[in-house]
């Protein structure tokens, strides 16, 4: 349905990087957008900017996510939030395991739980799913983050059968490398993941996600874009090993 069809928006992990890029993006295009984060400051300057409905708010919190949507009737989810942390499942530690599932998984249920059945009630309705090239594609490197974003992939299909029969679409949107400040969260030191994953490489941009977001949102009311890959040029996701063994 075309963003006339839509009235409010909802986005998580608002604050800065793909989400603060999507708000603006969905404001300008008419919405009222409520936007979801932890960090007042940057949520009270973003809705200086373009306008949007700060929320301040943890994700993992049900209670929290419950008390956001009260009373709104969403027609544009996005589920934007999303965490990293080193360690494959040999090295990784609990809270690695506790912070991906509870932010990247359990909040998009939720959210989607709280936010789809108004959906189907009045026929109309979006859900955009930021996933990631680690749900679909195996490569070294973190483990329980690709075990999350594999389940928002599969989920994102599943939604599709939840909502058979409505006009509500599911479009899931899977990035290579953005520049943002994921890195930075996650190595605890942002110039250093500066130099490790953005000095020299040519990366998405937050601006480039948020585009495809408004081509699948834009799109006309008979077409549902389901999956979108988005790399950068000069990333390629798989290859294959094969380890002679010891003795
Ligand atoms: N950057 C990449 O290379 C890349 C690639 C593929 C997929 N993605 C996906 O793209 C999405 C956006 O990531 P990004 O790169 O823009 O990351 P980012 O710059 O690190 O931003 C993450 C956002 O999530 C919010 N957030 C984190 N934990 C939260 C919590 N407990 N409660 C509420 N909000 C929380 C942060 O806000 P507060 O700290 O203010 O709460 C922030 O707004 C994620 O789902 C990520 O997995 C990113």
């Amino acid at each position: 349905m075309p963003f006339s069809d839509y009235r409010t928006a909802l986005v998580t992990g608002a604050s800065t990087g793909i989400g603060a890029v999507i708000v603006e993006r969905l404001a300008k295009r008419g919405l009222e957008v409520h936007a979801v984060a932890r960090d007042s400051a940057r949520l009270d300057a973003l809705a200086g900017r373009t306008g949007c409905v700060p929320h301040t708010a943890d994700i993992t919190s049900t209670e929290a996510l419950a008390a956001v949507v009260s009373g709104l009737d969403i027609d544009v989810l996005v589920n934007n939030a999303g965490v990293s942390r080193t360690g494959n499942i040999l090295t990784a530690d609990e809270f690695a395991v506790d912070e991906q599932i509870a932010v990247n998984l359990r909040a998009v249920l939720h959210l989607v739980r709280l936010v789809m059945p108004g959906m189907v009630e009045r026929d109309l309705g979006h859900i955009v799913n930021i996933g990631s090239i680690a749900g679909v594609y195996n490569f070294g490197g973190n483990t329980i983050y690709h075990a999350t974003k594999s389940a928002v992939h599969t989920l994102s299909r599943q939604l599709r059968v939840d909502g058979f029969g409505r006009r509500v679409r599911v479009t899931e949107i899977c990035p290579g490398r953005v520049e943002t400040e994921i890195f930075g969260r996650l190595l605890g030191d942002r110039e250093k993941a500066q130099r490790e994953f953005y000095d020299g490489y040519e990366s998405l941009k937050p601006e480039d996600i948020a585009s495809a977001l408004e081509f699948a949102v834009d799109s006309p009311r008979h077409m549902n874009v389901g999956h979108i890959e988005i790399l950068p040029t000069f990333q390629v996701p798989g290859g294959l090993e094969f380890e002679r063994r010891a003795s």
